[in-house]
């Protein structure tokens, strides 16, 4: 990546990203604002958000897709799974910046490089709190203890690598003078960007940009990095501050899909890009611009929501069911006169699924393989042929498949890849006359078939007792969380299920789909105790 051009007087300025044509036609040169995604590091901070590697890698293929500039993959001293999960992320993808976040400590540096330096451009985000309050309480240093701490771990980092982030963790508390004292400090000792956090979500946009805007006066150095921002969600104003400071100079932003994050969470990614889009116009605004390949976001809220167990609310901004749906008589009627009277961006630009049948039951191996390609997927000869054989069932039940029909089919293929538990046998009785029961039949391995038959409360229930039955080295867990989403409209609509499943401080996820929702379920449960009985799932260990 390229992380700058060097102007005549030997500052840095951020990327030239191309030439757009202004309202007169004529070309104007757009300056980049850096899309940072922390969903696989902050985002998974959020209490019961934790994922395995797999999904890290599945969520970061997908990052790689929307074409995010950096992807924080991770804290790779927090634990074993977190190392690993950065590792993995480094190697395979390609063509984002791939951060790690380690404390101001040398040990959490050589811990992060460890774990970075496979990556085709790493990146080591180090951070350290700024503001009194941390000072005082968290760290007990002062001042010139946290700065001497900073510049040190920033000089660190640069022996490994030029792409050097520094965080002041509580900056929108910090004393003005300080922030600019430290700034300037880790600029000088090599830092390429700063990233300048709202922590705790406390700032108003007006304060918030005051902050940059004073940054971008006082500190003489700042030309030669980039300036980010990172904002919590507390009082519901993470985007309005993200944008607030890119209008005054930030161009950088820190962002998780679906706003995903530590308790309120944080910016939204589709929403800061959105808008930053939508209001072009914006004299602020109109010349940026991002690499975002905006298309690929409800896909990627969707595979998000999908790992994480996480539900996007309907009004959700961008990403939720009813964004885009026109519910009054009067609305109904303008956005048909004229769909501009009603919207201010098309359905199409984040990748809403335009209802389009794609393919059939008449569809042979072949169209199927094209169309995933289409769709992003390489598939082996053994995941095409599980997914091919799928697929022709779904046709047989469903009449009109979509893409998002077939992405759920192959995800859930994909998913369960190297799980050592699978279902291949449900049969379930219920209905107000009748006991629920459930006989499941699971494989273990490559050969053996166990069964059980099991009464419950509900059908799913049932499944899940006999379920458990079969894998008695799971232990027990608790059923956190049970979710059933439909992938398409329609009565016969695939259902994807995800389950929570609780066990001391570790959480995990398992997901399932079908178009029967207890088989949907069956899997998503199997799923979930295939990760409790692999013990690479670790609980995790955040900031
Ligand atoms: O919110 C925060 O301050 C952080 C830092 C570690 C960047 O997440
Ligand atoms: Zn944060």
């Amino acid at each position: 990546m390229d992380y700058g051009k060097l102007a005549p007087g030997g500052r840095f300025w951020t990327i030239l990203a191309s030439c757009l044509p202004d309202t007169n036609g004529t070309l104007e040169m757009a300056e980049r604002i850096l899309i940072f995604d922390t969903t696989l590091r902050d985002g998974e901070q959020s209490p019961g958000a934790s994922m395995n590697i797999e999904e890290k890698l599945r969520i970061a293929r997908q990052l790689e897709r929307l074409r995010v500039d950096v992807i924080e993959a991770g804290f790779p001293i927090a634990s074993v799974g977190d190392f690993e999960s950065v590792r993995e992320v480094a190697r395979h993808v390609r063509e984002c910046s791939i951060a790690g976040l380690a404390r101001a400590r040398f040990e959490d540096i050589d811990r992060a490089w460890e774990a970075l330096s496979g990556a085709a451009d790493p990146r080591i985000h180090t951070f350290i709190a700024t503001s009194p309050i941390h000072r005082r309480h968290k760290l007990g240093m002062d001042q010139d203890q946290v700065l001497e701490a900073a510049v040190a771990a920033v000089r660190r980092a640069v022996r490994y690598t030029a792409n050097v982030e520094w965080s002041a963790e509580d900056a929108g508390r910090t004393e003005l003078e300080f922030l600019s004292r430290i700034v300037e400090a880790v600029i000088a000792a090599g830092a390429r960007t700063v990233n300048i956090p709202d922590t705790v979500g406390y700032t108003l946009p007006e304060e918030f940009g005051a902050r940059i805007a004073w940054l971008m006066n006082h500190v003489d150095n700042i030309h030669e990095a980039v300036i980010s921002v990172h904002c919590h969600n507390d009082l519901g104003l993470a985007v309005a501050n993200s944008l607030a400071a890119v209008a005054h100079g930030a161009r950088q932003v820190e962002c998780t899909i679906n706003g995903l994050g530590e308790r309120a969470g944080n910016a939204a990614l589709e929403e800061v890009v959105m808008a930053l889009r939508t209001r072009h116009d914006h004299p602020a605004f109109n010349a940026l611009e991002t690499r975002i390949e905006t298309t690929e976001i409800i896909r990627t809220s969707k595979l998000v929501s999908a790992i994480t167990g996480f539900p996007v609310q309907p009004n959700k901004a961008i990403v939720g069911a009813n964004a885009f749906a026109h519910e009054s008589g009067i609305h109904q009627d303008g956005v048909l006169k004229e769909v501009t009277t009603y919207e201010i961006m098309t359905p199409e630009s984040v990748g809403l699924a335009t209802n389009r049948m794609v393919l059939g039951k008449h569809s042979g191996r072949h169209a199927f393989k094209e169309r995933l390609k289409e769709l992003g997927y390489e598939l082996d000869d053994q995941q095409l042929d599980r997914s091919f054989r799928r697929f022709k069932g779904l046709a047989d039940m469903k009449q009109e498949l979509f893409d998002e029909d077939i992405r759920a089919l192959v995800d859930d293929e994909v998913i369960r890849e190297d799980d050592h538990y699978r279902l291949v046998k449900l049969h379930v009785v219920s209905g107000m006359q009748d006991t629920p029961m459930a006989a499941v039949g699971i494989q273990a391995g490559s050969e053996t078939i166990l069964e059980a038959t099991r009464s419950g409360v509900g059908p799913i229930d049932a499944v899940f007792q006999a379920i458990h039955h079969l894998i008695p080295e799971a232990g027990e867990a608790r059923l956190n969380l049970y979710q059933v989403s439909a992938v398409t409209g329609g009565l016969d609509a695939q259902a994807v299920v995800t389950v929570r499943l609780e066990q001391g401080a570790r959480l995990v996820q398992g997901q399932g789909a079908d178009n029967d929702v207890i088989v949907a379920s069956a899997r998503a449960f199997i799923n979930a105790l295939n990760k409790l009985v692999c013990r690479d799932h670790l609980p995790h260990n955040g900031v």
